[in-house]
């Protein structure tokens, strides 16, 4: 798609766009970053429902200031979120959108897994990303960015050496190329039911739809996070997102955030 077309046919595409939470979709031929743009719109007042959408990002973000290396073909977008619930039940959003992104891929016939918290791989090598940006205090959440990138179309040599052979893409599993707006319509569906569950209160359903799309309880992982590293047997989630890790001296250690590594795959790293 050329970008002129790119924007036009979103676009248009936006315009036949039935989902009730999407009030606003912005498309871009190229941005720094989505989420970078839904942040300063956030900041600037725009309303729940505004999507942000890029053709290609030159400064995609990923988790823990990694890049997100965002070349034509891939889905670039951001969801500029409000949500009226508590901040610990915010904390299940990067479940949900994880879940809308592994479920949209399911339907093509692949099989997708979430990696604890919200890395969408296939046959283990990366196949989606996602990046959540907030502004909260203990009490109020002024927004949440739900940053989503899939590599949809993305020819994987277009990807740098260092990542290719952990990363795949939707195109490169199915040996064809995918609708991209078919692709956004079920992710954009997929994403509105189960951000309703948050509204309902049916936190015990995200928690366990999650579950069974995710491979990592039950494995040996290595977490790092911001002040250490743990290591032992992913036991669980509890109802706010933690993950709970039964490490060797016996102690349960309940996480929130963090980088998880299995290590079956860091022996063959
Ligand atoms: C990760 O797995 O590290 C998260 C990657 C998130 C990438 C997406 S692409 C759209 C949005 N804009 C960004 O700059 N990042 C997210």
């Amino acid at each position: 798609m050329k970008d002129k077309t790119f924007v036009k046919k979103t676009r248009e595409f936006s315009k036949n766009l039935h989902i009730e939470f999407i009030k606003k979709l912005l498309v871009f031929e190229k941005l720094d970053s989505t989420n970078g743009t839904a942040k300063d719109l956030a900041r600037a007042g725009a309303e729940e429902g505004t999507i942000i959408i890029a053709q290609k990002q030159s400064r995609g973000r990923g988790r823990f200031d990694r890049m997100w290396q965002s070349p034509e073909g891939g889905v670039y977008l951001s969801l500029i979120l409000r949500p009226h619930v508590s901040t610990q039940n915010a904390s299940l959003l990067p479940f949900i959108a994880a879940l809308a992104v592994a479920k949209t891929i399911d339907s093509y016939g692949l099989y997708p897994t979430i990696k604890w918290p919200n890395d969408v791989r296939v046959n283990r090598k990366k196949i989606a990303g996602i990046l959540l940006e907030s502004e909260m205090d203990s009490q109020t959440i002024s927004y949440v960015v739900v940053g989503i990138g899939v590599n949809l179309n993305v020819d994987i040599k277009d990807l740098s050496e260092d990542i290719r052979s952990k990363s795949t893409s939707i195109s490169n599993e199915i040996g064809r190329l995918i609708d991209y707006f078919e692709f956004l319509t079920t992710l954009l569906v997929q994403f509105e039911e189960y951000y309703k569950l948050l509204f309902e209160s049916n936190y015990g359903q995200i928690i366990n739809e999650w579950k069974k799309q995710s491979d990592t309880i039950g494995k040996k992982i290595q977490i790092e996070t911001a002040s250490e590293i743990i290591e032992g047997i992913a036991c669980g989630i509890d109802e706010a997102g933690f993950l709970m890790v039964r490490t060797n001296d016996g102690l349960i250690k309940k996480i929130a955030s963090g980088d998880c590594v299995y290590f079956d795959e860091l022996q063959h790293a």
